[in-house]
């Protein structure tokens, strides 16, 4: 697929073009894997288990190096980037992965207050946490909790505190690897319309999630993406997920969503979908 350049703004955030990786020079993790991610919007990256989704979010974030291919980040080319200009470049990024992996040590605040102590040198302390307060209440943080160690907060809790982190620089790409994974179904539920109303309130924020949860994809994606064997598969609205003729969705569908899709089907008055 071409770029397309409108009024000089990229219409795709994060542009993937034959992409390969092998570890160890003989499988390959990512064979060619050619993908455009809209500038924007909210995109599900899902697949089976070991299909390269983790892997391509960690080329993505320039913490692997593909073994060719290209990858551009709001049209730059980040294959090449030295460490220093990979690191300048993560700041574009806000990252958000399975567990919050947030600092047992320190407060709710005290962990939003780190990433601007680390990369906002220029802030005075009391801007910083002025920032840090604001995205926390913008990630449904009680005041109350601020104070409290991850140790003394809910799982709920710690996960708005990892989001409130991951918003902490302002950045222009929020990256989910397996938000809910593990999370019971209130706690998913929870995760997955924080991670939709955060887009909703950052115009022109991208976000990237990588879910095992088709329902959830379904629910939040504007486009839906589904890796196999190191490709895409489908790249394609949930409209187009649910229409779809390639035996491997259907069956990843059938798995995902039976009850939603008969649901579906039964408001489009489509009769019944063989889904084998
Ligand atoms: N650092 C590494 N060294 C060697 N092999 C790796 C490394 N990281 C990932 N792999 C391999 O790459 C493949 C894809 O892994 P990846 O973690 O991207 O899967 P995934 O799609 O995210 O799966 P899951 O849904 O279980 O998280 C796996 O076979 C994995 O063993
Ligand atoms: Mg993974």
């Amino acid at each position: 697929m071409e770029v397309v350049e409108i009024h000089d703004q990229p219409v795709s955030a994060i542009s993937i073009k034959d992409l390969k990786k092998s570890f160890d020079g003989r499988e390959f993790v990512l064979n060619g894997m050619s993908l455009e991610i809209p500038k924007g919007q909210i995109t599900v990256l899902i697949g089976y288990s070991g299909t390269g989704k983790s892997v391509l979010l960690k080329h993505i974030l320039g913490l692997l190096k593909p073994t060719s291919g290209s990858i551009k980040i709001f049209s730059q080319e980040i294959t090449g980037m030295t460490v220093e200009e990979l690191t300048k470049l993560r700041n574009k990024f806000g990252m958000l992965f399975q567990y919050a992996a947030l600092f047992d040590d320190m407060t709710a605040l005290e962990n939003v207050v780190f990433p601007l102590k680390e990369h906002r040198r220029d802030l005075s302390k009391t801007k910083m946490v002025e920032i840090a307060r604001a995205r926390l209440k913008e990630s449904g943080l009680d005041e109350k909790h601020y104070g409290k160690l991850p140790s003394e907060m809910s799982g709920g809790m710690r996960k708005r505190v990892g989001l409130a982190r991951a918003l902490a620089l302002d950045p222009e790409i929020l990256v989910y690897d397996e938000p809910t994974t593990g999370l019971d179904p209130v706690l998913t539920e929870m995760v997955d319309n924080l991670i939709v109303s955060t887009h909703n309130l950052r115009q022109g924020t991208t976000s990237v999630v990588v879910s095992h949860d088709l329902y959830a994809a379904f629910r939040i994606a504007d486009h839906v993406v589904m890796l196999d064997s190191g490709r895409v598969l489908l790249h394609g609205t949930p409209q187009d997920f649910l229409n779809s003729d390639i035996d491997l969705v259907k069956r990843f569908v059938a798995k995902g969503v039976r009850k939603e899709l008969q649901v579906h089907d039964s408001q489009n008055g489509n009769g019944t979908r063989t889904v084998e």
